[in-house]
């Protein structure tokens, strides 16, 4: 029998998909960067400026030359490194959690933790704002799940109250990736408390810049230790390395070696970024004002930006988002900042949860008062009309 011929038709409906995007000002295009930025960079999540910091990229170049390139295998075979047991050992006792898992990232980390600590007979309930990684992780647990309205406390305790399994995990961002805004964590905390749930927050955007010298959000509600609180941190914001890390009670670590299929099922993260979040974590801990200078950069930006006229939040941490009118001209907005020497995010659907599209500015502890005023400059020179608040 003659092998069948392989249709040339069977990717044809990705056109018509392909299509939808461009009429809806969704295309999406990688832009390959310089080693070193020409323009000035208001994109990246490397609040403290430690990505290129000598002492960080030096240890990743020497744990590379010493340990390899990569990890060879998964944390529980043979990718577990020294470097691995420091980092999970100080990322605990930084943060003041009893215990720290490191994964490969953040998203892993969470899909892992969500996964792990949920399941048939629980409910989660959320905030409809988290991140992917930990929508993903819903979409995996076969739990309930509640996706409640943003920051809104008593939804989340009726959604608890009314639950129909007997376990429950609340999850939620600590600050919100795309407006920069911060969930009212001591209030989750005690509603969790008088309903039975633990919480799980992600602190990707909070740790290194929020909290006593850059320890976090959870950290600073009160929270770092608790026996019912469970953290999620990327290595690869504030730290400007990669890789993620849970950080929790003991048990619920050992949980996780045991059970989360997003750690036992994927190659260690490198040992250089091992390392060089490490080094980065020292960097922290002997300049604890890095978390200060970046928050008082981003005030600064968003101050002057209102006053400028257009549509923001206040920002909690280092995350400013911008309102923009429609996808195509956040796009249009984002290009002509970008010719003017000014790299910021443009955030459209499906990256939004509420449908605006914005542009996304970060923050950095090393931006000055002048580059400030050019950035400000800039982007109400090129602005949409209907950009502004009216
Ligand atoms: C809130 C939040 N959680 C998790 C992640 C995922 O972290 P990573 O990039 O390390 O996978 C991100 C980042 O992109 C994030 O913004």
């Amino acid at each position: 029998m003659n092998a069948p011929v392989p249709p040339e038709n069977v990717f044809d409906w990705l056109d018509a998909e392909a299509e939808k995007r461009a009429s809806a000002g969704l295309v999406r295009q990688l832009r390959p960067r310089p080693p070193v930025a020409e323009e000035l960079d208001l994109a990246g999540n490397d609040y403290l400026g430690l990505a290129r910091d000598k002492r960080v990229a030096g240890a990743a170049a020497a744990a590379a030359l010493r340990w390899g390139a990569g990890s060879t295998g998964s944390r529980l075979v043979t990718g577990t490194t020294e470097l691995h047991t420091e980092l999970e050992h100080e990322l605990a006792r930084f943060c003041g959690a009893q215990a720290a898992l490191v994964f490969s990232s953040g998203f892993t980390a969470n899909l892992g933790a969500v996964t792990a600590l949920s399941g048939a007979e629980s409910a989660i309930v959320t905030d409809k704002y988290i991140h992917a990684s930990l929508i993903e992780g819903c979409r995996l647990s076969r739990a309930d799940i509640a996706a409640v309205a943003h920051v809104d406390v008593k939804a989340f305790s009726h959604a608890l109250s009314t639950r129909r399994k007997p376990r429950a995990l609340v999850v939620t961002d600590s600050v919100f990736s795309v407006d920069g805004d911060i969930a009212p964590l001591g209030d989750l905390a005690r509603v969790c408390r008088e309903t039975n749930a633990s919480l799980l927050i992600d602190d990707a955007h909070g740790f290194g810049v929020l909290g006593e010298g850059g320890r976090g959000a959870v950290h600073e509600a009160g929270l770092a230790g608790a026996p019912d609180v469970v953290a999620t941190i990327t290595l690869s914001k504030s730290l400007g390395a990669q890789g993620g890390a849970v950080l929790g009670p003991r048990r619920v670590i050992k949980h996780l070696v045991d059970t989360a299929r997003s750690f036992i099922f994927d190659t260690g993260l490198a040992p250089s970024s091992a390392a060089a979040a490490l080094a980065a974590l020292n960097a922290l801990k002997a300049e604890p004002e890095l978390a200060t200078k970046v928050r008082d950069a981003s005030m600064n930006l968003a101050m002057q930006l209102k006053a400028a006229g257009f549509t923001l939040c206040v920002p909690e941490a280092a995350v400013i988002s911008v309102h923009a009118p429609s996808p195509g001209e956040a796009v249009a907005w984002a290009g002509a900042c970008a010719e003017q020497g000014i790299r910021v995010g443009c955030f459209r659907p499906p990256s939004v949860p509420d449908g605006i599209s914005r542009l996304r500015l970060t923050a950095r502890a090393d931006l000055t008062e002048s580059d400030v005023d050019r950035a400000v400059k800039v982007i109400t020179a090129t602005a949409p009309r209907g950009a502004f608040a009216s």
